[in-house]
């Protein structure tokens, strides 16, 4: 945090950002108590729009460089390729939830959680968005 800043702020203006930290918290503790099938609460159309709202940024692209990359450029194993949009529509037909569920448990060549160990349901969500080219 910036020194002249704090100085210059307020108490009241020192509250709304705790408040969001707290917030986002909030959020990442649920988020994670929450890892059950049904993630399309809150009234969004999650279920058509799979993949769309989920933008892989650098610490999830970090990750995927780290594991997926490995299969998925070459087509390791009959793996699909990133940016091969038929292969990854056909797939994406499945359902969001079924395909998760392949990426945690694993799929014939395809190895649990991708050798990702430290990927989270949002991230498999955001790589496999960037994977598609849904997300962009
Ligand atoms: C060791 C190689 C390898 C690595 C590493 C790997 N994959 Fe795969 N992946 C595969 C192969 C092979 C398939 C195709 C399996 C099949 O269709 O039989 C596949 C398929 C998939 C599918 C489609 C599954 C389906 O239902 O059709 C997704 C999604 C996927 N991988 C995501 C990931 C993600 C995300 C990572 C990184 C966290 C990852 N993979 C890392 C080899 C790999």
């Amino acid at each position: 945090m910036i020194k002249s800043y704090v100085m210059n702020t307020s108490l009241q203006n020192r509250t709304p950002s705790a408040i969001v930290t707290a917030t986002l918290l909030i959020m990442l503790i649920s988020a994670c108590s929450n890892a059950a099938p049904d993630r399309s609460g809150g009234g969004t159309n999650a279920s058509t729009v799979a993949f769309a709202n989920d933008m892989a940024d650098e610490s999830v692209m970090s990750k995927w460089a780290r594991s997926c990359a490995l299969c998925h450029i070459s087509g390791e194993a009959g793996a699909p390729i990133v940016g091969d949009t038929a292969d990854w529509q056909r797939r994406l037909a499945q359902g969001e939830q079924s395909i998760l569920r392949r990426v945690i448990e694993g799929y014939n060549s395809m190895p649990p959680l991708g050798y990702c160990m430290a990927c989270e349901e949002d991230d498999f969500r955001a790589m496999i968005g960037y994977m598609a080219r849904t997300n962009q």
